[in-house]
C-alpha cells in the first residue's frame, strides 16, 4: 500500500502546506511513492491559498505552493490516510477528539519524526517573516525523518 500522509495545523495556510511541500520533496528525493495532503483544524481559510509568507518561503526553497487550497480536516480523513501528522500538541489533541471509532490512520506529531518527540512546530502566523524560515527548517526535519521511516518500512 502506498503511504498517504495528511499534515494538519490550525489554519492550513502556514505550517501544514509547508509540511506537505517539504514531505513531497523529500519523498521524491528518496524515490518513494507517497500521497500527501494538508488540512486545518478550523474552517476559516477553506478555499484560500497559503499565506503569502509561506508561499515566499517555499519558493525560496524551490517549491511553488500557490495552487494549494485550504480545507478543514474531516472524519473520512481518518480512514483515507495511513498517517495524520499534527503540527502541534493542540492539533494532536483535537485530532484524537475528532477521530471516528473506525479510524485507521496512525496519528503523530511532526517533530516526533525529527528526534524531538512531543515538541510543537510553532505557529508563525502572528510573527514576522523570519518565523517562516524556522517553520521551514522544522517541517523539513520532520519530513526527512518521516520519509526515511516510510522507506525503511517499505515491503
Ligand atoms: P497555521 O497558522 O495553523 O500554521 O496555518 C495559522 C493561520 C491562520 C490562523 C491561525 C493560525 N488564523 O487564526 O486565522
Amino acid at each position: 500500500m502506498i503511504p498517504s500522509v495528511l499534515f494538519v495545523c490550525l489554519g492550513n495556510i502556514c505550517r501544514s502546506p509547508l509540511a506537505e511541500a517539504a514531505f513531497r520533496a523529500e519523498a521524491s528525493r528518496l524515490h518513494l511513492d507517497v500521497v500527501a495532503d494538508s488540512a486545518g483544524a478550523g474552517d476559516w481559510h477553506t478555499g484560500d491559498p497559503p499565506d503569502r509568507r509561506a508561499q515566499a518561503t517555499a519558493l525560496g526553497h524551490g517549491i511553488d505552493i500557490s495552487s494549494c487550497r485550504g480545507r478543514q480536516v474531516k472524519a473520512a480523513d481518518f480512514r483515507r490516510f495511513t498517517h495524520i501528522v499534527a503540527m502541534d500538541t493542540e492539533n494532536l489533541a483535537n485530532l484524537h477528539r475528532l477521530a471516528p471509532a473506525d479510524a485507521t490512520a496512525e496519528l503523530s506529531l511532526m517533530l516526533d519524526h525529527a528526534g524531538r518527540p512531543g515538541q510543537s512546530v510553532a505557529d508563525p502566523y502572528y510573527g514576522d517573516d523570519a518565523g517562516f524560515e524556522v517553520t521551514w527548517s522544522d517541517v523539513s526535519a520532520g519530513a526527512a525523518g518521516l520519509a526515511q521511516t516510510l522507506r525503511a518500512r517499505r515491503p
